[in-house]
């Protein structure tokens, strides 16, 4: 099959690296992939070709609340006639950093910046100025900024095998890698490491997130003890496991943490907050430099203020576990009856496509590509957003069920 979506994509990548600058983007499966979409509404995109997906990519995340969700766009045409960006502070940053503070359980102040790879740098360097240590320890993916571990995730499920091409040795070695829910070898660095830790940061593993129960009070006491800052990368697990994520679900307070994803629908805006007197340190006089042009750029806070306002507001993350219990509980039987050796693992919001004992090694990739024959797109992670209603989720499962049955 030659669709104009792969033919537009093989020419795109004579300009465009990977055809797309997001690397967990970029088509495995061109023919059967949305390789090139011009459109979103609601849980359904249309490619170049018009076919129409029920998406469970949302974006890779930040689509919390659907595409071109009404009350959200609403509030970026509003901000759009008053203005972009201003070379001073906008009413909506302080009241958006005052929303974050009255939702999030770390957040004494908060400040914002782009992407969520930029505002976990921010947090290292925080890190680094409070306690007077270099040495960071990375568990899981946080932004290629922050690849920098040999060993370290490159992307949110796969390692390096060793040194990052274009990392100096030396910043190397200031950043290391430990495994989820690997307390014994993240004892190990402290001990290798002594008085040396500025932070040990966080982002969940999502087939594996109930975890999280013992793992991160644990992590909470170790980090306490050895003088480190706890760093919780929430950019996938806020405002979609709670609407605070995982230290609200757990209950368990970082002393810094970012939030991405979900918390603007889609507009490209990322926070970081914690503790005032390490956020302090960012503030006059604090003597840490972070600071971006755009940071304060207004349609995203308009968005994130619409947002944050919905989830304060409504039980989105609640619709969230309900509509994943329906629809990966639903794709789990599907996989069971037809003996496909497949499950989705974790929390219902996010959780992870896994091969199970027996699975050949490119099953996953052909379900894949057999839902996206059906018109289903989905991912290694699979969301629901506040989108999905009870009859999209019913078509999706009517869709999936042949893509199931031709694996089996
Ligand atoms: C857990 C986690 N941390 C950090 C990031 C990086 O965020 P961004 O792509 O906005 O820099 C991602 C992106 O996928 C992520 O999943």
């Amino acid at each position: 099959m030659s669709t104009q979506s792969a033919r537009r994509y093989a020419e795109t990548l004579q300009a465009l690296p990977y055809g797309s600058s997001t690397n967990s983007k970029a088509p495995r499966l061109p023919q059967v992939e949305p390789a090139i979409v011009v459109r979103g509404k609601g849980c359904r995109v249309w490619d170049l070709d018009g076919r129409e997906f029920i998406d469970f990519r949302n974006g890779l995340g930040p689509i919390s609340l659907g595409y071109a969700y009404p009350a959200v766009d609403d509030a970026i045409r509003a901000q759009l006639a008053d203005g972009i960006v201003f070379g001073h502070p906008h009413r909506l940053e302080g009241e958006v950093a005052e929303l974050a503070c009255e939702l999030i359980p770390c957040a004494e102040m908060a400040r914002f910046l782009k992407t969520g790879g930029e505002a976990m740098a921010a947090c290292f360097r925080l890190a680094r100025a409070f306690t007077g240590r270099d040495h960071i320890v990375q568990i899981g993916y946080n932004g290629w900024l922050n690849s920098l571990a040999p060993g370290g995730m490159f992307r949110p499920s796969e390692a390096l095998t060793g040194l990052a091409p274009g990392v100096p040795a030396a910043l190397a070695q200031l950043h290391h890698a430990c495994g989820w829910n690997q307390l014994a070898a993240l004892r190990e660095l402290f001990a290798a490491y002594p008085g040396q830790i500025a932070a040990v940061a966080v982002a969940a593993s999502y087939a594996d997130m109930a975890a999280g129960t013992t793992f991160y009070p644990a992590l909470r006491e170790l980090t306490r003890q050895e003088g480190a800052l706890l760093i919780f990368d929430e950019i996938v697990t806020g405002f979609r496991v709670a609407t605070a994520g995982v230290q609200e679900y757990f209950g368990v307070t970082p002393d810094l943490a970012v939030f991405a994803k979900g918390i603007a629908n889609g507009m490209p805006l990322a926070v970081y907050c914690g503790r005032r007197d390490v956020m302090a340190l960012c503030g006059p006089g604090g003597g840490v430099t972070i600071s971006s042009t755009y940071g304060g750029e207004a349609l995203s806070l308009a968005a994130a203020k619409a947002v944050m306002g919905i989830y304060r507001d409504e039980h989105v993350c609640q619709f969230l576990w309900r509509q994943g219990e329906t629809m990966w509980g639903g794709l789990n039987r599907l996989f069971a009856e037809h003996g496909v050796p497949l499950a989705l693992r974790g929390f219902w919001p996010c959780p992870q496509l896994t091969a199970l004992p027996g699975a050949a090694a490119d099953l996953a990739n052909r379900f894949l590509a057999a839902a996206f024959a059906q018109g289903v797109s989905l991912y290694s992670v699979s969301y629901v957003s506040y989108s999905h209603t009870d009859a999209d989720l019913a078509e999706a499962l009517e869709r999936l069920a042949p893509a199931v049955q031709s694996l089996a």
